[in-house]
């Protein structure tokens, strides 16, 4: 599905969140503070606009590793990377985020922004990045979610259920891609209970950011008991 909404995606991102997208990934990506040098994996990278947020939020990140199993994404991604002469400090690999091949405690920090929803097990893909993590890491995880107030959750409900899918099938000729969305998202746990799942798989000072009314969250968590500092 992934690889069919790919030329699209971007497009479709800043359209359907009225440009927010860009300013959540960046306040995620500021979660990571300006320790350096720092390793950063980031999971289900798409197109690659978490790496770019990252390394213009935290300038002393040495490198970012992008992992996707969609080649088209990717690809779309690479390109992006290469206009902003990031290729130096960023590499794109094709891989499952519940299964990567790096060794344990690789990286300072592990994110994922809008893919963990999209795993078929997310404790599994929690307990994924808790092992990738080293001893002082932090993960940063960035989802839709839906408003805790309800004339907001309303309303957003009515916008992912009757507009989303309409403006998603017109712009990316796929009418199940968007449909997939509102479901997901609907489907995904809630932040009480994603939370909860994050200190299951061993994660400590776990919290969760309402980004826009909640229609996004934040959440982060370190695998070592926090010592006052950002990781
Ligand atoms: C909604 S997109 C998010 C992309 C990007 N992180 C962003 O902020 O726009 C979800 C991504 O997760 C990827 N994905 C889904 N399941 C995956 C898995 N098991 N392993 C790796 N990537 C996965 C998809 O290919 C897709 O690129």
């Amino acid at each position: 599905m992934f690889d069919r909404i790919a030329p699209t995606y971007d497009l479709l991102n800043r359209l359907l969140s009225f440009g927010r997208d860009v300013a959540w990934r960046r306040r995620a990506a500021r979660c990571l503070g300006d320790r350096g040098p720092i390793r950063v994996l980031d999971l289900a990278t798409g197109t690659a606009d978490l790496p770019i947020a990252l390394l213009q939020e935290c300038p002393r990140i040495s490198d970012v590793v992008g992992v996707d199993c969609s080649e088209e994404m990717l690809r779309v991604g690479r390109e992006k990377i290469g206009r902003r002469g990031l290729s130096d400090r960023v590499r794109l690999v094709r891989g499952d985020a519940t299964n990567t091949p790096f060794s344990d405690a690789s990286f300072d920090a592990v994110t994922m922004a809008f893919g963990i929803r999209n795993t078929p097990d997310a404790k599994a893909t929690l307990d994924e990045i808790h092992r990738l993590l080293g001893p002082a890491g932090t993960a940063v995880v960035l989802e839709f979610s839906l408003p805790a107030n309800p004339v907001m959750r309303w309303g957003y409900l009515a916008y992912l259920r009757f507009v989303i899918p309409v403006i998603g099938a017109l712009v990316s000729r796929d009418r199940g891609a968007y449909r997939y969305l509102n479901q997901s998202i609907e489907a995904f746990h809630g932040p009480a209970a994603f939370c909860a799942m994050m200190e299951q798989a061993g994660f400590r000072d776990v919290s969760a950011a309402p980004l826009t009314g909640g229609v996004a969250s934040i959440y982060k968590g370190s695998k070592a008991p926090s010592d006052g500092g950002d990781l």
